[in-house]
């Protein structure tokens, strides 16, 4: 066999290691409106998909309507011991876990002098602490496999300093970013890659919701592409990121705002 078929037959096989067994993928915020979009973009690739929120009656509507292939869990993310549970249970019951999408988030614009101190730990606790406490209790398998994906949801806010999102918001992504780029240096040999994406005005109660009209329409007016983001878009990027073929990825933050912020 000569050097390029050596080659061409390495890079068919290496990257993918997955496809011998159904992909198990946790995913939080998986009653939100982009989890929703991600997990029913998991389950349409062959995932299964355990799906985690703390709003039950969603939960498990959002599920049942996805199909078999979508577990909903309920869990409190920020709960430390509960999380360390969930995650023997989950792969006691279902397996080894190969994906974990951290996307559980809440937002406030509340800025410095208006941010009350129980928000702010609220806000570090689920945005950030929720996140570090599934990775640390995930990772361990994936290290012994020496395979796995992690994909953080932060937000444009972080580089920004929050155009409307508050501080104590605009610093959780921050912190979780910089928890990105930690992790992935740490777990890079073992095949293990971590990224995150940061999406800017999605189309979700966050946007709709959380915004006033006015707000809306001037964002809008500076977004290049001139509308929001679909939450579809922000799945098919975690997509991407969570598959084989990404593998050469990691540490990075992938930008999706429609051209709102260019570096
Ligand atoms: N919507 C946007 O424009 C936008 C922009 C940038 C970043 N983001 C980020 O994307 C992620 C998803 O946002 P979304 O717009 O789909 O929000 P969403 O409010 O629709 O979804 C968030 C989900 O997280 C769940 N959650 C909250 N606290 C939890 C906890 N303690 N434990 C478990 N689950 C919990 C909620 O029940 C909800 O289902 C968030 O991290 C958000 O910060 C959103």
């Amino acid at each position: 066999m000569n050097f390029e078929r050596i080659l061409e037959n390495w890079l068919q096989t290496a990257p993918d290691q997955m496809t011998s067994r159904t992909r198990l993928s946790v995913l939080t915020g998986a009653a939100g409106a982009i989890g929703l979009a991600v997990a029913r973009r998991f389950a349409a690739d062959g995932h299964r998909v355990i799906m985690i929120d703390i709003n039950r009656d969603k939960l498990r509507e959002d599920a049942s309507a996805i199909g078999e292939c979508a577990v909903p869990f309920v869990l409190d993310i920020s709960d430390f011991a509960a999380v360390e549970r969930a995650c023997k249970e989950i792969s006691e019951q279902y397996g080894e876990v190969d994906t974990l999408v951290n996307n559980a988030g809440i937002l406030s614009n509340a800025k410095t002098e208006n941010v009350l101190l129980e928000d702010w730990k609220q806000i570090m606790a689920i945005n950030l602490d929720g996140a570090f406490f599934l990775t640390r209790f995930l990772l361990p398998a994936m290290r012994k496999r020496r395979w796995g994906r992690i994909v953080n949801v932060c937000s444009l806010a972080m580089k920004t300093g929050g155009l409307t999102a508050g501080t104590a918001y605009s610093t959780s992504k921050g912190a979780l970013g910089a928890l990105t780029f930690s992790l992935a240096r740490e777990v890079a040999r073992d095949g293990i890659t971590v990224n995150a994406v940061a999406p800017a005005y999605v189309k979700t109660p966050m946007v709709t919701e959380q915004l006033t009209n006015e707000q809306r329409q001037n964002i809008v007016d500076q977004i290049p592409v001139g509308r929001f983001c679909e939450p579809d878009e922000v799945a098919h990027l975690i997509a991407y990121l969570a598959s084989s073929q990404a593998g050469f990825i990691t540490g990075e933050i992938v930008d999706i705002n429609g051209g709102l912020h260019m570096d």
